[in-house]
């Protein structure tokens, strides 16, 4: 992979809260996952039964971004299709930066673990041959997606944490915040955490770290995703000397709610599947203008031109058109869209729902590679958290709970061929401490996050200049220089902390890709460049006291 190296672009402190092993509450376990979306949980699952497994996580079990997924999971299953098929759509959406070896594994394993949640109950829906239905979404040239009505994710993570909440090698902690990866002699020891109130610290040690605990959705303020997603994983990750990588390509989905009462509530891509059109305030179609494919062009060209006709037209929005199916099959097939819709007055069989963009995936973070190891030995990453090049510039639709189920799985098999290692534990227990003096101050976090969130919404968003970025820089360099050597004392400092170090490295990531490509679009540059284009962005932290 050509790559073109950042060193550590804000300077951060190695940890962010004093402590000492020596005296720090603290467990033992094979491995320790933090996060308890698809990813981690189907990770836990995978590793042997004769392992110690814990997952932490900062809300309770089933708050996570998988829960959320509506549309499904991409697996080349008809007669018609193959996992070549699936790699070239996945290419193709990724616009040139996809890692080859990874999207290979991604969809030669997808139909294996497929095989594997059936096993284990999902529910997925069938035909009346009791085949899985397979529906369209975005530049996907065949029917692939299976899915639980429009509630996939939701199905998917009930049934493995139900199947995980059985196992008794499996210790689960709620309301558990990760706040560091503990490294020694730049290895990976295990996790510093802290409970809700920031009152309590306890050290989790392990020979295997997993690093699954999502993206950074919230680092806008227009997102699907849950208030759980403000990018700690990569964060702590790069204050412990981990790469991230692509971090400028932040996936924008083109179809989430625009009402008074609700603007991050997503219209799944599979309703465009089953033939939803997008007009503008005319009532005229648009799509037609801008890509052959129309309404199920990749997801960033589709952001792109609604954003365009909404500012062309200086409109909030513009509208889903579904009216062609009738009520039964709308309530059937998309039943929890259905019901939301008609909450706020909307019923998608008669009237056009009305849409814009908002962040949905983050394409970039932990940098891993086909077999989810960091660069940290003992560190993984996995799921949203992780990038290992699969997603490319542009995620296609239904690939990312399949990223999660494939690379959760390879852990697993990495567990069980070093069972051995893994499992000497003498003289584990490492030693180390962050004695910095901070200042007490009080700060008000969530006024300084709104302004965040704002700003990267604004200037960081679906286009993006020169000077917008180098004003969002600012923006954060002042809030950064208000946080400055304060005590991490509560969660939401810790969080802000974590979206300042990220958020500054999004905005040097897009800054530096003086190009436009897939997600990342940049109107002062708007033509791809594939002569000198940088390949992939990474930024390494640099741990200052480790
Ligand atoms: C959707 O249902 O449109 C979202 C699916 C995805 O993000 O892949």
């Amino acid at each position: 992979m050509q790559e073109y190296m950042i060193e550590g672009y804000l300077k951060t402190d190695r940890y962010l809260v004093n402590f000492n092993t020596e005296d720090l509450p603290s467990e033992f376990f094979d491995v320790v996952i933090i996060g308890s979306g698809i990813a981690g949980v189907y990770t836990a699952l995978s590793c042997p039964r004769n392992t110690r497994v814990l997952i932490i996580t900062k809300e309770s079990i089933e708050i996570n971004n998988s829960v959320l997924a509506q549309g499904g999971i991409a697996v080349s299953l008809d007669q018609n299709d193959s996992t070549d098929l699936h790699f070239k759509d996945t290419l193709y959406a990724g616009a040139g930066l996809c890692d080859d070896t990874a999207v290979k594994a991604l969809v030669t394993e997808a139909a294996e673990n497929i095989a594997n949640l059936c096993l284990y109950g999902v529910n997925f829906d069938r035909d009346s041959h009791r085949r899985l239905s397979l529906t369209r979404e975005g530049a996907h040239s065949i029917n692939r997606i299976i899915h639980t009505g429009d509630a996939t994710g939701k199905e998917v993570c009930d049934t493995l944490v139900s199947a995980v909440s059985c196992l008794d090698n499996v210790v689960i902690k709620e309301q558990t915040f990760a706040i560091d990866i503990l490294t020694e002699k730049g290895e990976c020891k295990g996790v510093l955490t802290t409970n809700e109130e920031g009152t309590e610290l306890v050290a989790y040690y392990a020979p295997v770290v997993v690093c699954a605990s999502g993206g950074y959705g919230r680092l806008y303020s227009k997102t699907t995703n849950p208030e759980v997603a403000t990018g700690d994983g990569a964060s702590m990750a790069y204050r412990a000397g981990a790469e991230l990588m692509d971090l400028e390509f932040v996936q924008f989905h083109p179809t989430v709610l625009c009402h008074p009462e609700n603007q991050s509530f997503l219209i799944s891509e599979a309703v465009r599947g089953e033939g939803a059109v997008l007009r503008n305030h005319k009532g005229e179609r648009f799509m037609e203008q801008y890509h052959p494919l129309k309404e199920l062009a990749p997801r960033d060209v589709v952001s792109r031109a609604i954003f365009q006709e909404m500012q062309k037209n200086n409109i909030s929005h513009v509208f889903l058109d579904i009216t062609h199916k009738d009520k039964e099959f709308l309530e059937n097939r998309f039943p929890t869209i259905y019901s939301k819709c008609l909450s706020y007055g909307i019923d998608m069989s008669k009237d056009y729902i009305p849409v814009a963009p908002s962040q949905h995936y983050s394409m970039g973070g932990i940098k891993t590679d086909e077999w989810a190891n960091t660069n940290i030995l003992g560190l993984y990453a996995v799921g949203e958290a992780a990038c290992n090049g699969i997603h490319g510039a542009n995620r296609l639709a239904s690939n990312s709970l399949l990223e999660g189920l494939v690379f959760g799985r390879r852990i697993g098999k990495i567990v069980k061929e070093n069972l051995d290692s893994i499992k000497i534990r003498e003289g584990f227990k490492p030693k180390i401490k962050n004695d910095r003096k901070y200042i007490e101050k009080e700060i008000d976090c969530r006024s300084l996050i709104k302004r965040l969130q704002s700003v990267m919404n604004n200037n960081v968003g679906i286009i993006r200049t020169k000077e917008s970025l180098n004003e969002a820089m600012e923006t954060v360099m002042e809030i950064s220089s208000l946080v400055e050597g304060v005590n991490a004392s509560n969660v939401q400092m810790i969080e802000l902390k974590n979206m300042l170090i990220l958020s500054a490295q999004v905005i040097k990531a897009a800054l530096t890709r003086k190009e436009s490509r897939g997600a990342h679009y940049r109107s002062d540059y708007p033509d791809t460049d594939d002569i000198n284009w940088l390949r992939n962005i990474v930024f390494r932290g640099e741990p200052n006291n480790d």
